[in-house]
């Protein structure tokens, strides 16, 4: 059965852009996570960024309290929060690159670039009793340098896949580097999950993509529960996830 990872994010993002520096505010993400658990969610993601633009701490603190499904971490890997990471011990984190001038994590992990910090830092993860996933493009290179590092998955950034869904010829391109990457990485014994950009109208398609475990979304969730609340949102996602064969 394929998963489904909820990234709660934005509920912070719009706790933050009115309450920022307080102890306190609507939306709280804490209810966020006990109500998709609830619609059936089988994780919750969240990134903690360095420029703490959304997730705060206390959030990941009460966050490892509450969570009784899977806890995501995701994580730039930058000393202070690969040391906050050990201390909370998510279930899993998920190594992203991180820009400060972006909106969201706009490009896949360079795991060739970087391969030993990475390396090392999934060693102390995985000593810690926490698995390690890395956001990757579809790239055959980096494919074969996160299996180097010993990761548990890798997450295949589906935004390109995303962005140029109107465009047939473009979707069927990025569609088949999705399904290339994922075979590759099934292969190197990486479990495989995906996200970035996935929303009600482009997921039916991915289903062409196999090996698939979870899908962490965000966006499209938090975006369509404003008009049909978090629950029935999450419940609409899962049941388009629910004819996944892999
Ligand atoms: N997976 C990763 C690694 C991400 O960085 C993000 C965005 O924070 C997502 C999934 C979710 O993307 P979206 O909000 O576009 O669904």
């Amino acid at each position: 059965m394929l998963k489904l990872g909820v990234n709660i994010d934005h509920v912070a993002t719009l706790r933050e852009a009115r309450y920022r520096g307080r102890e306190r505010g609507e939306p709280d993400p804490i209810a966020a996570a006990r109500e998709c658990e609830a619609a059936g969610a089988h994780g919750i993601t969240v990134h903690l960024r360095e420029d703490r633009r959304h997730i705060q701490d206390r959030d990941v603190w009460m966050l490892r309290e509450i969570v009784r499904t899977r806890l995501n971490l995701e994580m730039a890997n930058a000393p202070e929060i690969v040391e906050i990471a050990l201390r909370l011990k998510p279930d899993i984190i998920c190594l992203v690159p991180e820009r400060r001038q972006e909106i969201t994590t706009e490009g896949g992990l360079d795991v060739v670039a970087a391969e030993r910090a990475i390396a090392e830092t999934r060693r102390r993860m995985n000593d810690a009793g926490i698995e390690v996933s890395l956001f990757i493009a579809p790239d055959p290179e980096q494919v074969a340098a996160a299996a180097r590092t010993g990761a548990q998955f890798i997450e295949l950034h589906t935004g390109a896949y995303a962005e140029h869904f109107d465009d047939a010829a473009r979707r069927e391109a990025e569609l088949d580097r999705l399904v290339r990457a994922a075979r590759q990485a099934h292969e190197l014994g990486l479990k495989v999950n995906a996200g970035h950009g996935l929303n009600y109208l482009n997921l039916p398609a991915l289903h062409r993509v196999p090996h698939l475990v979870e899908l962490n979304i965000g966006h499209s969730i938090v975006s369509r529960a404003v008009f049909v609340g978090l629950a029935q949102a999450v419940k609409e996602m899962l049941a388009l996830m629910e004819s996944y064969r892999g």
